[in-house]
């Protein structure tokens, strides 16, 4: 990198419709160039840059995966001209920096947000959301379903997305506190092919009709008020989950199912979450399948003040169905 100071600017701000459509070129192209990238946690990014010690972009994946600055020639101009279109491009130290990611599942390539994703309104992909697509696989692939589906905070449209392909749905709904994820979700369901319906709200507060399918990954990380995607909230960064699961369980319809993928604080043995949520939801109305995906993740949060009683997090898949009457 050039200098101690770094200088980055803006390029000029295409409009929305532009940018929308840009998007979904950007997607379409980076599949025709076979392109693949997993996104790893924060921490092995951090680790994988820092070990490697590469600061400019050789290829594709170093552009959208490592969020690497590029040299305008390394690319072909097209794409260069789409992702200024799509509002993806960043003037740093005199080369360019995508402030897109692209991450491959399965057939998919989904946008979020540049790393280091710390803006308010960044946009998450991370192992969270493999998890939470292979949990909603697991879940949704024996007995396919139809009817509304609604994912709550969709983010990048992840999770809508993959439980749209295992089921037959009538209305696809993605909602999101966040437009930025709205926008991004748009691009990333038109080129995923998923006709879906985008709602920016506060959990399910926007969302009126009976539904048959609910899924969601909300944030779960406690004392983390900055970002969006984060922020779960009290109980141990429960409480946005616990919230969420309670609105919309009183919104499905009969024979309803709900899958929730979070992150449960562990106390002195105790999941106080699933104490919480078990408590909450009346057993003569919900069938809760509760159980855990990975005894310990987020490892690094345990020396956070917020967690010092808190022994590990698990991620947790949760199954809620309606009775029927
Ligand atoms: C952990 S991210 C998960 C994103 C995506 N579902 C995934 O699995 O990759 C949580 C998402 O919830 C959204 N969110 C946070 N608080 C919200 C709220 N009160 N209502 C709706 N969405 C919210 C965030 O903007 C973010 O997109």
């Amino acid at each position: 990198m050039a200098g101690l100071t770094m200088v980055e600017a803006q390029l000029d701000e295409p409009s929305k419709a532009t940018a929308g459509r840009a998007r979904v070129e950007l997607l379409e192209r980076l599949k025709g160039a076979g392109y693949q990238f997993v996104a790893p946690s924060v921490a092995t990014h951090r680790r994988v840059l820092r070990r490697d010690g590469q600061t400019t972009a050789r290829d594709l994946r170093d552009v959208f995966g490592w969020s690497l600055p590029f040299s305008r020639t390394l690319l072909e101009p097209g794409l260069v001209d789409c992702m200024a279109a799509a509002g993806a491009l960043r003037l740093r130290d005199g080369l360019l920096v995508s402030t897109l990611r692209a991450a491959s599942l399965g057939q998919d390539i989904f946008l979020h947000s540049a790393f280091p994703a710390n803006a308010p309104d960044a946009v998450f992909f991370g192992p969270d959301s493999y998890r939470f697509a292979n949990f909603l696989v697991h879940e949704l692939g024996d007995a396919p379903r139809s009817g509304v589906l609604l994912d709550i905070g969709c983010g990048s449209g992840v999770g809508g997305v993959v439980a749209a392909r295992c089921m037959s749905p009538s209305q696809i709904i993605l909602a999101d506190l966040n437009p930025t994820a709205l926008d991004l979700a748009r691009a990333n369901a038109a080129a995923a092919d998923v006709a879906a319906w985008f709602v920016r709200g506060d959990g399910v507060a926007n969302i009126n009709e009976p539904l048959d399918v609910v899924v969601a990954n909300p944030p779960f990380i406690a004392g983390d008020g900055g970002r969006t995607y984060r922020d779960g909230g009290d109980l141990h960064g429960a409480q946005v989950s616990l919230d969420w699961t309670l609105a919309a369980a009183g919104k499905l319809a009969p024979s309803g199912l709900m899958l929730l993928y979070t992150g449960s604080a562990i106390v002195a043995g105790e999941d106080l979450f699933r104490a919480a949520l078990f408590a909450a939801l009346p057993a003569e109305r919900f069938a809760i399948d509760y159980h855990e995906l990975d005894p310990d993740i987020f490892g690094g949060q345990l020396s956070a003040p917020a967690y010092r009683d808190v022994e590990r997090i698990a991620a947790v898949g949760v199954r809620i169905e309606r009775w029927t009457t």
